[in-house]
């Protein structure tokens, strides 16, 4: 082993070359990342999370649903997510900038979110089909979350967010779904998902 120091030269520049491909030139190349201006309505872009879908973003990492959902829409030529109607543009790096952490996933048992808030903005359709999916899509397979619900039995003194279980769902007797906080927040934060403005780099 007379020769190991080009061993260890070897060792060293393959460190130098990693470090300064995956590390320092991303974040050169992203570190002046900023939101885009809104000018007609006088807003940057994205606008971020705040009260309840900020509150529901946790919720959302804590029951898991990246294990089964992505937030990212790959570009046209790398898949189908586009004509799938999940975003009008692919998603780029400023999308993220107020996700800590981002929640891109990598599963996609289920339809990506990225902008569901745009495909989905009804908030009812929503609490039916995350108490029990197959309510909203026949044959779902994404588990329900009755949880995140109290079933009530009469229309009596309902709040106002109380949505009506259709027929066969509903058992012997009419019921309504009454969302509790965590579900409230939830859909807050899906409702937020919308992605769809124009950025520079993406037309
Ligand atoms: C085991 C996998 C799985 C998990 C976990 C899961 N989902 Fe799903 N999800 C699916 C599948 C499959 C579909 C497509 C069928 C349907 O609409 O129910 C879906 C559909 C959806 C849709 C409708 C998408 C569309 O384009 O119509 C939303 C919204 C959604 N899921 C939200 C969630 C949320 C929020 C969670 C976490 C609380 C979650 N999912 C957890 C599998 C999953």
């Amino acid at each position: 082993m007379n020769r190991s120091w080009l061993l260890a030269l070897g060792v060293l520049a393959t460190i130098v070359a990693s470090v300064t491909g995956l590390v320092l030139l991303p974040d050169r190349q992203l570190r002046s990342t900023a939101p885009v201006q809104d000018e007609d309505r006088g807003i940057t872009l994205p606008v971020g999370y705040f009260g309840d879908a900020e509150e529901g973003r946790k919720v959302y990492m804590d029951l898991g649903c990246i294990y089964c959902h992505t937030q990212q829409v790959r570009p046209e030529g790398f898949g189908a997510d586009i004509e799938r109607g999940w975003g009008m543009r692919r998603s780029v790096a400023r999308d993220y900038i107020h996700d800590q952490p981002p929640l891109m996933g990598t599963m996609r048992t289920g339809p990506d979110l990225m902008n569901i808030g745009a495909r989905q903005p009804s908030a009812q359709w929503h609490y039916l089909h995350l108490y029990e999916p197959r309510i909203t899509s026949p044959g779902s397979i994404m588990p329900p979350h009755r949880f995140l619900f109290e079933v009530r039995r009469s229309a009596d003194g309902l709040p106002e967010d109380a949505v009506r279980v259709p027929g066969e769902f509903a058992g012997e007797k009419p019921a309504w779904i009454v969302p509790k906080d965590r579900a409230r927040r939830l859909v807050a934060y899906l409702l937020s998902l919308d992605h769809n403005y124009e950025v520079p780099e993406a037309r």
